[in-house]
């Protein structure tokens, strides 16, 4: 059978033009490491002007074998380019060899998302995190749950490259965004704290802000004086806490299990 995807821009030249765009785009964009992170990204419909690889016809192999419904994009898109070259550009490349930049959704996007009225999934928000691979992990699971999005407070970039490499490229597909405590979407807020009430007898709403202290100090005062209700999640005596991220992920499974708008 012919093979109809696009060939996919192949000679000297297209690797040049390729790696120019990169470095005159790689300070702005947001880079995605690896080719699970790329075709995610594409999937969600991201914004992807350069994507390179040290071996193209593998990658789109991969693409075959893993997502055949992104395989024409990613034809579309990859360049190949030598190894050398692509370890210039990502300190430490990814083990399929493959690396992308795509455009950061605009703010007024996400802030837009975040703000709907009657939201039909709840906003995770993670309140002044401190690890990347733990925020990476959180934004993976929302997208998974079809989260409305994830919020951060504090100093911690959420589309830091360690993030987006821990979210695997799902940013994507959910609303990504820092605000202030003071901006927060508006809804019933619910904080997770180990002195609330049992997880087990509440029914978390649908337009629910799911709060999450951080790893270090839990939750900051403000986002207590915000929260509608403390909940615990079930832990026996003597262990003090979970992790944030596990944390997050039994709480937007609990949500899932009395929702009808969970995936
Ligand atoms: C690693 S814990 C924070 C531990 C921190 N040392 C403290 O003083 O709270 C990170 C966050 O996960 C959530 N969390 C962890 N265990 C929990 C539990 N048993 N019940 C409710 N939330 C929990 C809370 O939101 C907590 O702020």
């Amino acid at each position: 059978m012919r093979d109809e995807r696009p060939e996919g821009p192949r000679s000297a030249g297209a690797a040049e033009d390729a790696v120019r765009a990169w470095r005159r785009l790689a300070d702005s964009a947001v880079l995605l490491d690896g080719f699970h992170a790329l075709k995610h990204a594409v999937r969600f419909g991201a914004d992807v002007p350069v994507a390179l690889a040290v071996d193209r016809a593998s990658a789109l192999a991969l693409a075959d074998e893993l997502a055949p419904d992104v395989v024409r994009d990613l034809a579309g898109l990859l360049v190949e380019v030598p190894g050398e070259v692509l370890r210039g550009l990502v300190p430490r490349l990814h083990p399929t060899g493959v690396a992308a930049l795509a455009g950061r959704p605009a703010r007024a996007d996400n802030l837009a998302a975040l703000g709907r009225q009657a939201r039909t999934t709840p906003v995770v928000v993670l309140d002044n995190p401190r690890n990347l691979g733990n925020a990476g992990a959180v934004i993976r699971l929302a997208a998974g749950y079809g989260a409305t999005g994830v919020v951060t407070t504090g100093d911690l970039d959420p589309w830091h490259p360690t993030v987006v490499r821990g979210g695997a490229g799902l940013h994507f597909a959910t609303a990504v965004e820092r605000l202030a405590v003071e901006e927060l979407p508006s809804g019933p807020l619910y904080a997770l704290d180990p002195e609330g009430a049992d997880i087990r007898g509440l029914k978390l709403p649908d337009d629910a802000l799911l709060a999450f202290g951080s790893e270090r100090s839990g939750l900051s005062a403000e986002l207590r004086a915000r929260a509608d209700q403390l909940v615990s999640l079930p832990m026996r005596p003597q262990v003090s806490s979970y992790n944030l991220a596990t944390s997050v992920g039994m709480t937007l499974f609990h949500w899932s299990a009395h929702s009808t708008n969970a995936p």
